[in-house]
């Protein structure tokens, strides 16, 4: 489906931005994992928590539906029973990788997880040699990519130094060690610590130590029960930022988003934009804080004139997912802005350097790659054209800010993409222009 989105008036109000993609596919999942009912409120309806789902009802959660909320009795920590066919985990990457730190200990059961054509293209060697190194067995395409079988195991536990800073690989390692007598996940630079909330929430055994420049390493012992209780999900930051990019680009716009997540590990975007001398306005967490609780704060965005900044590797963990707006943010701003040590922006639902170097190159930005990130010349304009998504729903709503900020509007190639993670934003944006 293609999609036109024209250059656009101010956006003015309030609006309530979709519900946390991380924070909804861990509420699933850790509550399939415990033993009593979890309530769940404002779990993200789009296509990969659909998705997770999905996936646990398979694995033999029962979930209902109520009013505002999800109602999901898990299976028990050990008791997840095995679906005579493959998993389908959809588009889903944080499914993908995470579901299988349960499966790791489930003894003498076996998995299969396939996904669509974007999800076969992704690693899983990232959690495999983890989850081998514990004594689980994982049988992958390739010996790297899905479909793969996770065959389920008495597991031992390590103490993992991440390669990459990635909160699914250590969200998995996590998940895995709540069957071992300890384990530690060590990673280089602080990555999104949603897992270790809920998991603390949930009442396992968990603890790190560390700092928010070098890092954290964080342990869990072994646990017998999780009882999630109630979680309410916040709004989702990274899908926020599409309409902060919108709100602080387009010319005469004043905008609040309510109850955002401003957990400190996901307000890496907010930060580049307070550099970049954006009006944005939200009641931060501190970073370093580690409580069950995920806050919440309204953001206040108004447009303004924007400088270009420098994003670093420590910094992109906290960025991750937004880093396509710091590009487009970047053709407006003044000087070069430039993105280092973001190559894992390769094996996103898309290759993002590319994709987004391609697409904003096509609409006129001066844009390019570099090995692990992007360098991008701010002319104080774009023009504007025809943006593909590439089947990645990030591309897609990045395309449709940028035809908003434009000249001539933009038309977004495959804009169903963005079904997984912000089904309404055409909605959310026609409202805030009326
Ligand atoms: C996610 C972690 C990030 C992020 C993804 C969601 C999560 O991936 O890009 O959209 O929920 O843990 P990595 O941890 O692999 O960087």
């Amino acid at each position: 489906m293609n999609m036109r989105f024209d250059p656009s008036g101010p956006l003015r109000g309030r609006v309530a931005v979709p519900a946390d993609k991380s924070i909804s596919h861990r509420a699933a999942i850790v509550a399939a994992m415990a033993s009593e009912p979890a309530r769940v409120r404002n779990y993200l309806d789009a296509a990969d928590t659909r998705s997770t789902i999905a996936a646990v009802q398979r694995l033999g959660a029962i979930v209902e539906r109520r009013d505002h909320e999800l109602v999901i009795r898990g299976c028990g920590l050990r008791n997840a029973m095995a679906p005579g066919e493959p998993i389908d985990v959809g588009n889903a990457g944080t499914l993908m990788r995470l579901l299988p730190g349960w499966l790791a200990f489930q003894q003498g059961a076996s998995f299969e997880l396939d996904g669509d054509d974007s999800i076969r293209r992704r690693p899983v060697d990232r959690i495999a040699e983890p989850l081998s190194l514990m004594g689980a067995r994982i049988d992958a395409r390739d010996g790297r990519f899905p479909p793969f079988t996770v065959h389920g195991a008495a597991l031992t536990g390590i103490v993992y130094e991440l390669p990459v800073a990635s909160a699914q690989v250590k969200s998995c390692v996590l998940l895995a060690g709540l069957a071992t007598s300890a384990t530690t996940v060590a990673e280089p630079v602080p990555s999104r610590d949603h897992t270790e909330r809920m998991l603390a929430a949930a009442g396992a055994p968990i603890s790190r130590s560390g700092d928010p420049v070098g890092g954290y390493r964080t342990t869990v012992g072994n646990t017998d029960e999780l009882g999630l209780g109630h979680v309410d999900v916040p709004g989702d930051p990274s899908s926020a930022a599409f309409l902060i990019a919108a709100g602080v680009l387009v010319r005469d716009s004043r905008l609040v988003l309510e109850r955002v997540g401003v957990n400190w590990t996901r307000a890496g975007f907010l930060r580049i934009l307070e550099r970049m001398g954006a009006i944005v306005l939200a009641d931060l967490e501190e970073p370093g804080a580690f409580v069950a609780e995920e806050p919440v704060a309204d953001i206040d965005v108004r447009n303004a004139p924007i400088e270009a900044t420098t994003v670093e590797a420590e910094e992109v963990p906290l960025a991750i997912d937004e880093l396509p707006l710091v590009a487009l943010l970047g053709c407006f701003a003044e000087g070069d802005t430039v993105v280092r040590g973001a190559g894992e922006l390769r094996v996103k639902e898309s290759d993002r350097i590319a994709t987004v170097v391609e697409g904003l190159r096509g609409l006129g930005a001066e844009i390019e790659a570099l090995p692990d990130g992007f360098v991008v010349t701010g002319t104080g304009r774009l023009r504007g054209g025809r943006l593909d998504s590439h089947g990645d729903h990030r591309l897609a709503l990045l395309g449709a800010v940028a035809g908003m900020a434009s000249e001539e509007g933009v038309e977004v190639v495959g804009m169903e993409a963005a079904e997984v993670s912000y089904p309404g934003f055409a909605r959310d944006v026609a409202e805030l222009i009326a």
